[in-house]
């Protein structure tokens, strides 16, 4: 079934969007549209500064991976363009899974060309004639515009054999995830591509090195790509007067949970968790926000004033994430939403190693233990969540494993959670 649209807010100061500027405002079935507001520009750039111009400009920039991870940008892609193995592959990362995302829905269903524009970019930067666009599953509105917009992309001589008529061959295809949230991680994307069990790879190699096929691959995810259009157009030291030292541009935050507004909201780097709540309409009594989704940490209400920046949540003990803020006022049983983000990690573990396979359920286990029980009969427990906790951080092989207690540990140890 068609999930509802998710609508990017209307915010105050419209005209300093940068990411979300065209959405709800070009027809997203229409390149014409999508040129008359800009389309198509940067790539005309990025033609004109060559591959390694345009990674000079995306590694001023600042830009770092806006899937959760941080990774800069500029040195994936400059690792990738300089693998000695061929062919090289482009593979963007669409498989938004993490509970509470829904930024990238936002950007593909109301900007596509833009995404296409930007993986050609990525393609010419990185060496790929051939760029893979993994897509969650659920996102049925987002395919459609996205097949129409790739078929007259190509029709039109923006994709194909010879891209602008620059002598540069460049294709895209789509693929589908089939609703595993393991089938977002980019070596499990690899696997799901291959036809192969959607099971994630040990790393290193890294994919830059070794990824799609063996090969070479850049993967970013789409509000990544997305942000090297304004880079180009504006350059590099513009964009980064944007936010902060570290965290360059704007971030797009998904805010839903107890707020009269939820919503895709953009805002720049270093504004704080309290106005971004006083845009969304914060509930009267809150009791925490949970910040990078159910891999990330709780913040109080005492620590509203936290810098929204990778840096910044660093040091309040959480992250940023994927850009998930998950508000929830004194109402929510925290024990239950505990017990259900647990469930979610047990579900979606792949099971392919034993301390994410077992951990994951004994962390379940003793959350539903501890959803009657506090302060002495809770210890017991709570000291096996930590010992599973850990042993699940250090051993696991893949990011699900390594964060599936973080959410948890964090409830305990800066909520008091079970006391
Ligand atoms: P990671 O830190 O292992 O890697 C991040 C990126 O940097 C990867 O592309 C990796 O290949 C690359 N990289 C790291 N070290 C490298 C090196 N030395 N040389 C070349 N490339 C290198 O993180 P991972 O596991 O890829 O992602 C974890 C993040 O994903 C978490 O922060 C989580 O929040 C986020 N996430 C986001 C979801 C979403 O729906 N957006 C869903 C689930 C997780
Ligand atoms: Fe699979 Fe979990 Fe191991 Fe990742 S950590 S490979 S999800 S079993």
């Amino acid at each position: 079934a068609e999930p509802p649209a998710v609508a990017a807010v209307p915010q105050a100061g419209a005209e300093s969007l940068v990411l979300l500027r065209r959405v709800g405002v070009v027809d997203p079935g229409s390149l014409d549209d999508y040129r008359a507001h800009g389309g198509y520009a940067a790539l005309r750039r990025a033609f004109a500064l060559g591959p390694a111009g345009v990674i000079r400009e995306v590694t001023e920039a600042g830009l770092v991976g806006r899937g959760g991870a941080a990774f800069p940008t500029g040195r994936k892609w400059s690792a990738t363009a300089q693998q000695p193995d061929h062919p090289h592959y482009l593979v963007c990362n669409a498989d938004e899974s993490e509970p509470g995302t829904f930024k990238d829905r936002v950007l593909m269903e109301g900007d596509p060309y833009a995404l296409i524009e930007a993986m050609t970019v990525a393609g010419y930067a990185t060496g790929a004639h051939r760029g893979y666009l993994y897509l969650r599953g659920e996102y049925p509105r987002a395919l459609r515009r996205l097949r129409t917009a790739i078929d007259r992309a190509r029709a039109r001589g923006f994709l194909g054999k010879d891209v602008m008529s620059q002598g540069f061959a460049f294709d895209i295809e789509i693929r589908r995830g089939a609703g595993a949230y393991i089938c977002g991680e980019e070596t499990a994307i690899f696997n799901s591509i291959e036809g192969r069990r959607g099971e994630p790879r040990s790393k290193p190699p890294f994919p830059v090195e070794k990824g799609l096929f063996g090969k070479p691959t850049a993967v970013n995810n789409v509000e990544t790509l997305v942000n090297v259009l304004p880079i180009l157009i504006e350059g590099a030291q513009a964009y980064a007067r944007t936010g902060t030292g570290t965290s360059t541009g704007t971030k797009l935050f998904c805010v839903s949970g107890t707020v009269a507004r939820p919503g895709v909201y953009e805002l720049p780097f270093g504004a704080t968790l309290r106005e971004l709540l006083e845009l969304a309409g914060p509930p009267e009594t809150l009791r925490a926000v949970l910040l990078g989704g159910a891999a990330g940490g709780f913040v109080r209400p005492d620590e509203l004033d936290v810098p929204l920046t990778f840096e910044g949540t660093r040091a309040a003990g959480t992250t940023l994430g994927s850009g998930v803020v998950l508000v929830l006022d004194e109402g929510v049983e925290l024990p239950r939403i505990l017990l259900r983000i647990a469930e979610f990690f047990r579900d979606e573990s792949c099971g392919q190693c034993v301390p994410c396979r077992v951990g994951t359920v004994r962390q379940e286990e003793a959350l539903h233990r501890l959803k009657d029980r506090t302060g002495a009969a809770a210890a017991g427990d709570i000291a096996l969540l930590r010992d599973v906790g850990q042993a699940m951080r250090d051993a696991s092989i893949c990011g699900l494993g390594q964060t599936a207690w973080n959410a948890v540990e964090s409830a305990i140890d800066r909520l008091g959670a079970f006391k």
